[in-house]
């Protein structure tokens, strides 16, 4: 009897998507002047993206993206017109590397120095790569990296200013998540940004920031968590910082002897509980609560609902990883599991939580209306594959109604791979949905990277906007949206 294949016809070329990883070389500054459409006149601002712009050092290739170093795009609006530029982070490493011409340190995804293992041995250094997310606050625009300081940068011309102790909160040997979120507050209160530092050991010690509109600590509240922690993300509530734990185990000694890197020493335990961590922002004792093996980078949003909490989040069945002996470039996706949208209900009165997937489809990187983080929302939208069932990379953009669980859907297949979507509310308009969704999109026809710019509301009529760039820019993790044009 003949077996049927049941999976989905490729949406996409795989020499489409490996071309999307190649450097980008040249910083440019200039008008964006080939556009198909309209930008919406009344879009004004600054769209700051951070991401791996370089993929190999002089030709020898990076084992993993997420070791490439951070290079920073800014994509100004206004009166209908728009400019890009783009610079790489001058950090430490990035500087002594250029100048050798070759790799000098290793990454932590698993990027090693040409050599083999013997001129890895015992080399422990860590090269902040400030690749990971850009936010501005407090005057401050920061490249961030989860492993060390973020990297201050000048929002006008993008020239790097140094690492950053964000105004003496930091030390110079702290981290600083690359993860900070925004509390819109209530009506009439100014919004705070919130952040965590995590040094992780035996005890992984946290410490939580918030941080006024001029950049200034107004409350710091710290924690330990026993053992390793692998924390990359987290939400809040105008009660709760919440923290999911990994169920994860480092083993340190293929690192040390210079056999992986840090990242690839890091064992997904699938008969272990995820831990959730429910941390007061004011007085109050540290809650942990267990649920279902999973593994999230990012949350969603979170809300209270009475002495629950409810927490949207992208889950992923184990840690998905790349091969230490494979190019990430040759990964097979269908290997991989694929992020979904869960929702966890933790009920602080009976000390439980269940756990729903509310979206089965590959997904990773949500948005929302910025006014909604941490309060009930009704409206999510997300990257995701252009097909609904199995691992692919993010094609299509898609917007969920959690409340009448309708969804819609715009995709750029065949040729197009989505970075992750923007939310940016309209100006003056009131329904949580109006909005307009900003995003990279690779265009492996032609090479190059465009702007989109599409209607939340109105997601399948396709781009408002769609902006060619000259040039393509590598896919990138993170960034935001201010309303300043610098
Ligand atoms: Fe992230």
């Amino acid at each position: 009897m003949t077996s049927v294949d049941t999976r989905p016809a490729a949406a996409y070329r795989v020499a489409d998507w490996q071309r999307g990883y190649e450097s980008l070389t040249t910083e440019y500054s200039y008008a964006i002047e080939d556009i198909e459409g309209e930008i919406p006149a009344e879009l004004e601002g600054t769209l700051f993206r951070n991401g791996p712009g370089k993929l190999d050092v002089n030709g020898t290739p990076l084992q993993h993206p997420f070791d490439g170093d951070g290079m920073v795009c800014a994509i100004t609006f206004k009166d209908g017109k728009a400019t890009f530029r783009n610079r790489y982070v001058r950090t430490e490493g990035f500087l002594a590397e250029s100048a050798a011409g070759k790799i000098l340190y290793r990454g932590v995804f698993g990027t090693q120095k040409p050599g083999g293992w013997l001129a890895n041995l015992f080399d422990l250094k860590v090269k902040n790569i400030a690749n990971t997310n850009v936010v501005y606050w407090g005057d401050r625009l920061l490249a961030l990296w989860e492993a060390g300081l973020p990297h201050e940068l000048n929002p006008a011309t993008l020239e790097t200013l140094g690492p950053s102790t964000v105004g003496d909160i930091l030390k110079p040997s702290d981290a600083w998540s690359a993860h900070p979120r925004i509390d819109p507050g209530e009506p009439g209160q100014d919004p705070i940004l919130v952040n965590f530092s995590l040094k992780t050991g035996l005890t992984t010690q946290v410490a939580v920031h918030e941080l006024d509109l001029k950049g200034h600590l107004i409350r710091v509240k710290s924690f330990n968590i026993p053992g390793f922690a692998f924390i990359h993300d987290f939400i809040l509530t105008p009660r709760y910082y919440i923290f999911f734990q990994n169920p994860v185990a480092l083993n340190p000694f293929p690192f040390v002897l210079g056999l992986r890197g840090a990242g690839q020493c890091i064992d997904f335990k699938a008969d272990r509980p995820t831990r959730v961590w429910i941390v007061p922002r004011g007085e109050g004792a540290v809650q942990t609560l267990e649920t279902a093996s999973c593994f999230v980078f990012h949350h969603a949003n979170a809300y209270e609902d009475g002495d629950t909490l409810v927490v949207d989040s992208i889950c992923y069945e184990n840690f998905p990883t790349v091969d230490p002996e494979q190019d990430f470039r040759d990964i097979d996706f269908a290997t991989l599991p694929e992020g979904q949208l869960w929702r966890f209900r933790i009920d602080l009165a009976a000390k439980t939580v269940e756990h729903e997937a509310i979206a089965t489809r590959c997904c990773e990187f949500p948005t929302l209306n910025p006014q909604q983080v941490g309060r009930p929302y009704q409206f999510v939208t997300i990257g995701t594959a252009h097909e609904s069932i199995g691992n692919a990379p993010l094609q299509a953009i898609l917007k969920l109604d959690l409340k009448a669980g309708t969804q819609s859907l715009w995709s750029a297949a065949p040729h197009g791979f989505v970075s992750e979507p923007l939310f940016v509310a309209k100006p003056h308009a009131c329904a949580e949905d109006a909005g307009w969704i900003l995003s990279l999109v690779y265009d492996a026809s032609h090479h190059r990277t465009d702007i989109i710019i599409l209607d939340n509301q109105d997601l399948e009529k396709g781009p408002l906007a769609r902006l060619h760039l000259t040039h393509h820019v590598p896919y990138g993790l993170h960034g935001c949206f201010v309303p300043q044009v610098f």
